[in-house]
């Protein structure tokens, strides 16, 4: 039998990480399976320092699986309103009781059994396999197709299956049997502080072996997806608030865009404002709707851009589910409308509130 070639990466990353590495990130302190799931999730699509107040919360929250198994989805959705694409929060939630049910709330360590857990794909499961157990399980998240793309000059866009495939066998050849753990955070490390999208290449501690570096075309690796224009979709959003200043919400359908979060209703056009506001009460107890300045919200796929459009009911409304100001921040709300709710709030406690009902131009916001 060969021996298996020379690892060119875990020597010099692995000297590199134990001086210049990230050792204080919450999540390896210690890195229990648990821990480790929870921010690997977190970190999907999303930075370091945005997630950090998050998984603080939420292990105070819920410091068990068991604990997070047992919690309502609403209580999960809350915590991770802010984080962005909902369905990792609607998946975490499933995974945990998956768990509890079918494995006696432990982790396992295989991470073939770990990816068929909800929200757990291939490299997810195998950076818990690395770094919860130790075990030699390669990851390509992000970063490390960043690392990897440049080391071996590997062209094209890594969103494709034949760029993927290439890039998962190098993955494979580099992560070395010994210290797996700690070789799958020096990469990740070596993404995040140094091979990032402007590159640090002065202080690689790889940069002796890059083919990229020795052609001068670090920039142009990974190759960007191909351009296509995202379409805007317009739509009005409707803010109801009662006597008291509370406002309208309703659970939004599971699927989709903010599934499973409270919303408040989408108009394509201002006229299906009647219809809408029919089920609240008679017209007349309706101050007039009052579009403010749109902003815009940005999806993989389309912009949003969102007209709010605020009413006040001077009568009382025939439905229950209005949610007082007080309650609007720990509500599981879509980024864009907390934004919203914020300025209002804000702007409220800064100026007049006259019969207690908010400003319908926040002052000092030249967007809502
Ligand atoms: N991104 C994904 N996993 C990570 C980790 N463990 N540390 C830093 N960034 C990450």
């Amino acid at each position: 039998m060969s021996p298996p070639p020379a690892l060119a990466l875990a020597p010099p990353l692995l000297a590199w990480f134990a001086q210049a590495g990230r050792h204080d990130l919450p999540w390896k302190q210690p890195a229990t399976p648990y821990r480790v799931w929870l921010s690997e999730i977190m970190l999907q699509q999303t930075q370091v320092q945005t997630v950090l107040p998050y998984f603080e919360r939420f292990l105070e929250t819920f410091p068990t699986l068991e604990a997070l198994a047992a919690a309502p989805l609403d209580a999960v959705l809350s915590l991770w309103s802010g984080l962005g694409y909902y369905a990792r929060a609607r998946n975490l939630h499933r995974c945990a009781q998956t768990l509890v049910r079918d494995h006696g709330g432990v982790f396992p360590e295989d991470p073939e059994i770990l990816v068929t857990l909800p929200g757990i794909g291939q490299s997810t499961a195998n950076a818990i396999a690395a770094q919860a157990f130790n075990r030699r399980a390669p990851i390509l998240d992000g970063n490390v197709k960043r690392v990897l793309s440049r080391y071996f000059a590997v062209d094209g866009w890594p969103g494709t299956r034949a760029v993927t495939e290439t890039l998962w066998a190098y993955a494979d050849a580099e992560t070395p049997g010994h210290a797996p753990a700690a070789y799958t955070q020096a990469i990740m490390d070596l993404g995040a502080l140094i091979c990032r999208r402007k590159a640090h290449c002065a202080r690689c501690p790889v940069q002796a072996g890059c083919a990229s570096f020795r052609t001068g075309t670090v920039d142009q690796r990974p190759a960007p997806r191909p351009k296509r224009e995202r379409p805007l979709k317009r739509r009005f959003f409707l803010f109801v608030f009662d006597a008291d200043g509370a406002l309208w919400l309703a659970p939004r359908p599971p699927e989709g865009i903010w599934g499973g979060l409270l919303g408040v209703p989408e108009l394509e056009t201002l006229p299906e404002l009647g219809s809408v506001l029919e089920t609240l009460g008679p017209p007349s107890s309706l101050s007039p709707a009052q579009p403010l300045p749109p902003f815009e919200h940005g999806f993989t796929h389309f912009r949003l851009e969102i007209t709010p459009v605020h009413v006040h009911l001077t009568g009382r409304p025939k439905v229950e589910a209005f949610y007082a100001p007080a309650t609007w921040e720990t509500l599981p709300l879509p980024a864009p409308l907390k934004r919203h709710l914020r300025t209002l709030t804000t702007a409220r406690s800064q100026s007049h509130v006259e019969n207690g009902v908010l400003p319908l131009f926040p002052k000092g916001t030249g967007r809502a």
